[in-house]
Order: structure tokens, then C-alpha cells, then sequence
């Protein structure tokens, strides 16, 4: 089939993706504003991949419930772009390690190119050689919004300041590819995920390409975030890098109308809200519930130890310590007690961030009544040594401390 000439604004823009693929410095295209015939196609994401026959792109062709990937060698690939552009695409942006183009159709078909700034241009170091090796369990595609989030800059480093965010984000996704092979998940439909208390959505974008592009689950992953402005901002950077089934919610861990999570995640929910995220999973029996808790105020007014502590609970930092350690130790107990086998270890060093144990909840198959009884009593005797009258997670399994 012979193509009439692209227009100079189209050649133009097919130029600059020439250019970015063949000089290394192609991150993503992404062409949106459908106007197909097959009304369930919803865009197109393309993304370098390496594959055994060396550097190619990958064609990610997102329709209503299945994605279809096609792979291309450079050239062929450009070739493949060109006639969808004004046809079938009224959109496309294009990511570089320098700058974004868009190119635009109007209702006439008319196209106008505009340049914009990577966002981020503030100072840059060069990371250590181990913060470039430790993309393993995130694709190339990710790199988009490691950028986009500040945790990289227009050429994939590490930024000043953003070596412990960087390692963090990496090690969880280590962690969650482990304890995602160990628990339930489902093989005949999307795993969907929610992220309670996501914050700037880092953790969130990372699980979404860890199982749509390194797993190769399918996912529906939704974030749910109090300040409007995060929410925002996630939503639009999810949609321009063409992730269709990520979403950030407005609304709070406890009330948030959510689809059923298998895998519900809550990182640094502070105090109770960690308890809040844990009983929704609970209540619809996630198969996998992944906490780091903080800021564990509830208990410590509560703490009145046996005579023997009582000495050293005269220290503040004694009786934070305390406090954090009977709180997570009864949530891994309760969690147990719900019929799930518990994980409780520090998930990065201390020298990182001092937040860092986490409690990694695998749902089992059945828990046998002699175990669950053995557990309720072992729940009851640690609150009653340490004086804990309510502990929330309790509350919300109506669990009751005392007999
Ligand atoms: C410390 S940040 C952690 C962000 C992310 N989970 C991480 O670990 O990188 C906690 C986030 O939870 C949000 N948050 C706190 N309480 C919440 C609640 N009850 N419902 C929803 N979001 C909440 C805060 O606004 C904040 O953005």
C-alpha cells in the first residue's frame, strides 16, 4: 500500500522519534484521542524493550479488558506509527531523556507539534554503580515516571537526595514478587490491587509494571490517597504514560469504595490507619495483605507492664519501643488468628529509613480451631502483660482482649 507523504508537522514528529530511538534516549510513546472502528481499543503504549535479537519496541495495544503486544525492530516500528497518526490516533505524546513532543489533531485533522520540558532540571549527581544495577524487577517502561516522581532524572539517574527513595522502591517490588509466588492470587482474571495511604504514588506505579510488564499479570491497581492534589497528579501521570489500569482514588483507607483488593498494601499508614487498611482486607479475605506500620501512638497510654518493666518504661524511648513492638505483634496475631501465616522482618536497613518493619500476610486455606484457639489465648495473655484494653485491629474484628 502507498502512503501519501506525512505532512511536515507529522514528518517532523516521526523525525524526532527517529531520532530518540536510534541515539538511546527513547523512553515511551504513547498515542491516545481513539478514533478506531473497534470501539473496545483505548491506546497504544510503546516502550523499548530488549529482546534476545537485540533493541526492539513494544507495540502495548490496551483495549477494554485485554492488552495485545506486538514487537518491532526500530525501523519497522516508525513505519507502523506513521499511518495511525491522524487516523486512528488523534494523540501522541512522546517521552524523551530531553523533553516531551505532543503532536495534536483537531476535529480537521489538522496537526500541531508542541515541546515542553522534562519536569524535573534541578541538580544531578551520578549515583553509585549499585543504584543503576538495581532496575532488575522494574522495566525499562518504568522509567517515565521515575522521572516524572523526581526519583530520576532526564537520563535515568538516580537524583541527589533520592538514593534511599530509589533503593526503597526496588526493594519493595523485590519483596512483593516473593510473597506474590507464595499466596492465592487469581489465574483467570485481573489481580486487583489496592494501595491504601499511597502518597505521591511511587509504590503504586512500581506494583502496576512489576505484574503487567515483569510478571505479566494482568492488574487493576488503585491508590487511595487523602490530599486531592496527589490524587490528581497521579491520575493525570498514569494516563499520559498510557497506564489504563492504574488509578488513584480520593478518599480514606477506612471508608474508600474499592473493588475487592487480592492484595491489599499499606505502607506507612500511620497509627491506627494501618489497623483501618488491614480489617478491609481481612473482610473481603485479600490473599495478601503487605503493612509497614508507623507512628504507633495508640497503645502507649495504655502500657502498664508487669512490675518488673516498670523501671525501665520510665523512658520514653523504652516505652515507644514497647509501644510499636506490642502493636505489630498483635496485629501479626490477629492476622493469624484470621487464618493467614504471618512474615514480620525489617524490609530495608535502619540506616535507610528507621520505618521499616514490615508485616506480610499470606492467606491460608483453612486454619484448624485448636490453632486458632492456641492463638486467641497467646493474643490474650500478651495484651493483658502489657495492660492493652483496645488495640483497633481487635476492635474491628470485634476480638474481644479480655475474657
Ligand atoms: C507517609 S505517606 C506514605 C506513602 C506511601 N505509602 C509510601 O510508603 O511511600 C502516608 C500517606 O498516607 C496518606 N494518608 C494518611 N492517612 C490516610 C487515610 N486515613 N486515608 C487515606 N490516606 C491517608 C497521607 O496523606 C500520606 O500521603
Amino acid at each position: 500500500m502507498s502512503l501519501c507523504p506525512p505532512s511536515p508537522v507529522v514528518s517532523e514528529f516521526l523525525d524526532a522519534l527517529a531520532a530518540c530511538v536510534s541515539d538511546g534516549t527513547f523512553h515511551q510513546l504513547t498515542l491516545g484521542k481513539t478514533r478506531s472502528a473497534d470501539p473496545t481499543l483505548r491506546n497504544v503504549v510503546v516502550r523499548p524493550v530488549t529482546l534476545k535479537a537485540g533493541p526492539h519496541l513494544s507495540f502495548l495495544w490496551q483495549h477494554e479488558t485485554q492488552t495485545v503486544t506486538k514487537n518491532f525492530a526500530s525501523d519497522a516500528a516508525v513505519a507502523e506509527i506513521r499511518p495511525l497518526l491522524g487516523t486512528t490516533f488523534y494523540s501522541a505524546h512522546l517521552f524523551t531523556a530531553a523533553r516531551v513532543v505532543q503532536l495534536e489533531f483537531n476535529k480537521k485533522t489538522e496537526p500541531r507539534l508542541t515541546f515542553g520540558k522534562p519536569s524535573h532540571t534541578v541538580a544531578e549527581t551520578t549515583p553509585p554503580p549499585h543504584d543503576r544495577a538495581k532496575s532488575r524487577l522494574l522495566p525499562a517502561e518504568s522509567a517515565p515516571w521515575l522521572h516524572r516522581l523526581g526519583i530520576t532524572n532526564a537520563t535515568g539517574v538516580v537524583r541527589e537526595g533520592m538514593a534511599d527513595k530509589h533503593r526503597q522502591i526496588h526493594k519493595f517490588v523485590e519483596l512483593l514478587s516473593h510473597l506474590a509466588a507464595d499466596a492465592p492470587l487469581p489465574a483467570d482474571r485481573p489481580i486487583e490491587i489496592a494501595d491504601m495511604g499511597c502518597g505521591k504514588g511511587y509504590l503504586t506505579f512500581a506494583t502496576h509494571d512489576y505484574f503487567s510488564s515483569v510478571a505479566n499479570r494482568p492488574v487493576r491497581v488503585t491508590g487511595v490517597e487523602l490530599r486531592p492534589a496527589l490524587v490528581a497528579s497521579c491520575n493525570a501521570l498514569a494516563r499520559e504514560t498510557g497506564r489504563l489500569q492504574l488509578r488513584f482514588q480520593l478518599g480514606s483507607i477506612a471508608d474508600a469504595r474499592l473493588p475487592n483488593p487480592d492484595v491489599l498494601i499499606a505502607l506507612h499508614a500511620c497509627d491506627t490507619a494501618t489497623d483501618d487498611a488491614i480489617a478491609r482486607g481481612l473482610a473481603v479475605g485479600s490473599a495478601l495483605i503487605v503493612t509497614a506500620p508507623c507512628c504507633q501512638k495508640e497503645l502507649r497510654p495504655q502500657l502498664a507492664a508487669a512490675a518488673v518493666l516498670a523501671p525501665a518504661l520510665r523512658h520514653g524511648i523504652f516505652q515507644e519501643r514497647h509501644a510499636e513492638f506490642v502493636t505489630d505483634a498483635l496485629r501479626a496475631l490477629l492476622l493469624e488468628w484470621s487464618g493467614y501465616r504471618t512474615k514480620v522482618f525489617e524490609f530495608i536497613s535502619t540506616e535507610h529509613t528507621a520505618k521499616n518493619v514490615m508485616i506480610a500476610a499470606t492467606k491460608l486455606p483453612s486454619v484448624d480451631d485448636a490453632t486458632r484457639e492456641r492463638t486467641a489465648h497467646a493474643i490474650r495473655e500478651l495484651a493483658s502483660f502489657y495492660g492493652i484494653k483496645s488495640h483497633t485491629l481487635a476492635r474491628h474484628l470485634n476480638f474481644p482482649l479480655s475474657t
